[in-house]
């Protein structure tokens, strides 16, 4: 498999800080391809030779503003117990309902545009609903839990201007850790 050429923005980048706006129907093809290359990028990253070779972090969501295109897409490949992924290609998204419990992961959250140590945690719903479409402008509701659900909150933030970084206090990163279950 042929490693995607994608160039992944660094939070230096002021653009991971500004609002993507809405996607328009049908998606163009060239979108399309992009999306299923950044699918193909997080599986090869999550892949421990591939990354060793290509000196990749792994990942298993990336936005499109985290490539410096202001659009509400984003994907997810999730690896399962038996080694093959879940994918997702998310568009346009809405939390429609969410869990009061909150969760956290315990080891930190990472991102690919974050290229530091990270003190802290951040607070998420063990649970979400979600509404968001398809290429063809087809709307689909999905619901997730624990690390999916994570992982589907943090790509929300991106769309949002939302690093996990900006919801750590730094003089508290660990706040509220004992309201909340670890992952
Ligand atoms: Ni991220």
């Amino acid at each position: 498999m042929k490693l995607p050429d994608i160039k992944i923005l660094d939070e230096k980048h002021k653009i991971l800080h500004t609002k993507s706006t809405e996607v328009s129907f049908p998606v163009d093809q060239k979108t399309q391809k992009l999306c299923a290359d950044m699918i193909t990028y997080l599986k090869m990253s999550q892949d421990e030779k591939i990354a060793e070779k290509y000196k990749l972090r792994a990942g298993m969501g990336l936005a499109f503003i985290q490539l410096g295109i202001p659009q509400r897409i984003f994907v997810i490949a999730n690896e399962k117990e038996d080694g093959t992924f879940e994918e997702y290609t998310i568009i346009n998204p809405k939390i429609v309902s969410q869990s009061e419990e909150l969760i956290y992961v315990g080891e930190g959250e990472g991102c690919l545009s974050v290229n530091r140590e990270v003190e802290g945690i951040v607070p998420r719903a063990a649970r979400i609903n979600l509404e968001y479409y398809d290429f063809e402008g087809n709307k689909k509701t999905i619901r997730a839990r624990e690390d999916l659900a994570v992982a589907f909150q943090h790509e929300i933030d991106h769309l949002n201007g939302i690093l996990f970084v900006d919801r750590i206090d730094p003089k508290n990163p660990y706040k509220d850790m004992e309201k909340m279950r670890e992952l």
